[in-house]
């Protein structure tokens, strides 16, 4: 019988992959914002720090859980899908995928270049996928009524799998030497799906792995998020919100977490009357339906904690680092 061993959960945000002496660079392109407080170059140290030490505790769970595989919930931010065709949830069931371990572009910092990052054995790396795992959640979540797309293979192999499904990794398994199966949550084009939807979707594909005959331990990554808006010219973070996702962590109450993300996402924010800033809000597709832009990423915390649901999670650290601006999240469910 398969077995979830751990539920883990992170932020990915490019700056996570950045030096912390770059950051200041970053953030002086954009102007001053009330929301969105200078930091010194010894606060990103140290917020950087905090981070690093965090993937450092989701890595050791990781290898002292000994899994089998590891199911990645993200979001495709156009790396794969485009308008022609996206779906709300899929599945990546092929053997393998390549991808970069970091970031796709070569820079961020402005000035710096926006080419694609040279594809070399530091930068580029195979990943296994574990198709007969992604066949039996395709089987199981149809009958629980989660009719999901499927890949075989990557629409897109110049650009590799994206961000969401590669860069954790880069911490918490650098060797990327465990097969993974990326499960896709449409985060950022609206109509995403509810919350809820999400919750559930999670709560199935426990299911599913339960139910399973495979002989697998099955660790599970929720990436993304917390709080971020990028893009936007007047980004913030809003602690306060990410708290309350952080205290569902803490109690195990993922219904909570879904309903409380739904009801804030229930009426589109006053920015989105601003024809420039929607685009950062519905993904640019004119379709709003609840919170997207980078917080959309939180649906994949939402469906980690829907696999975990019960459980107490521990919240590793939450280091708001206001240079990106963007709630840098760390959590596991120890599923033992
Ligand atoms: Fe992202």
């Amino acid at each position: 019988m398969a077995k979830i061993v751990l539920v883990e959960a992170c932020s990915h945000s490019p700056f996570l992959f950045l030096q912390p002496e770059q950051w200041n660079e970053v953030r002086a392109a954009r102007p001053p914002a009330p929301r969105n407080p200078a930091m010194s170059e010894e606060d990103n140290l140290l917020q950087h720090a905090r981070c690093m030490a965090a993937f450092e505790e989701l890595e050791k769970r990781l290898t002292d859980a000994a899994p089998d595989v590891l199911i990645v919930f993200g979001d495709d931010q156009s790396e794969q899908f485009d308008f022609n065709n996206f779906p709300s949830f899929a599945i990546y069931a092929g053997a393998e995928y390549e991808g970069y371990r970091t970031l796709a572009r070569q820079g961020i910092v402005p000035g710096t270049s926006r080419e694609w990052a040279p594809k070399t054995k530091e930068s580029w790396v195979t990943v296994k996928g574990h198709p007969e795992l992604a066949k039996e959640l395709l089987v199981g979540l149809g009958v629980r009524d989660f009719d999901l797309s499927f890949m075989m293979d990557l629409p897109n192999k110049e650009h590799g799998m994206g961000h969401a499904f590669m860069r954790p990794l880069h911490y918490i398994r650098p060797a990327f030497d465990i097969p993974v199966v990326p499960v896709f949550v449409n985060c950022y084009y609206g109509p995403q799906p509810t919350a809820m939807r999400c919750y559930n979707f999670g709560r199935a594909i426990r299911e599913v792995i339960e139910a399973s005959p495979l002989d697998l331990r099955v660790a599970v990554l929720g990436s993304g998020g917390l709080w971020h808006t990028p893009g936007m010219p007047d980004s913030w973070i809003d602690e306060a919100f990410d708290e309350a996702t952080l205290a569902a962590v803490r109690s195990g109450d993922a219904k909570g977490m879904a309903e409380r993300f739904d009801a804030a996402g229930a009426e589109p924010p006053p920015e989105y009357a601003d024809g420039a800033k929607a685009r950062w809000i519905d993904g640019g597709t004119g379709m709003y339906a609840g919170i997207g832009g980078g917080t959309g990423e939180t649906r994949n915390w939402i469906v980690a904690a829907g696999v975990a649901d019960g459980h107490r999670g521990t919240v590793v650290d939450y280091v708001p680092v206001y240079a990106s601006p963007c709630g840098m999240g760390f959590a596991y469910w120890d599923m033992g």
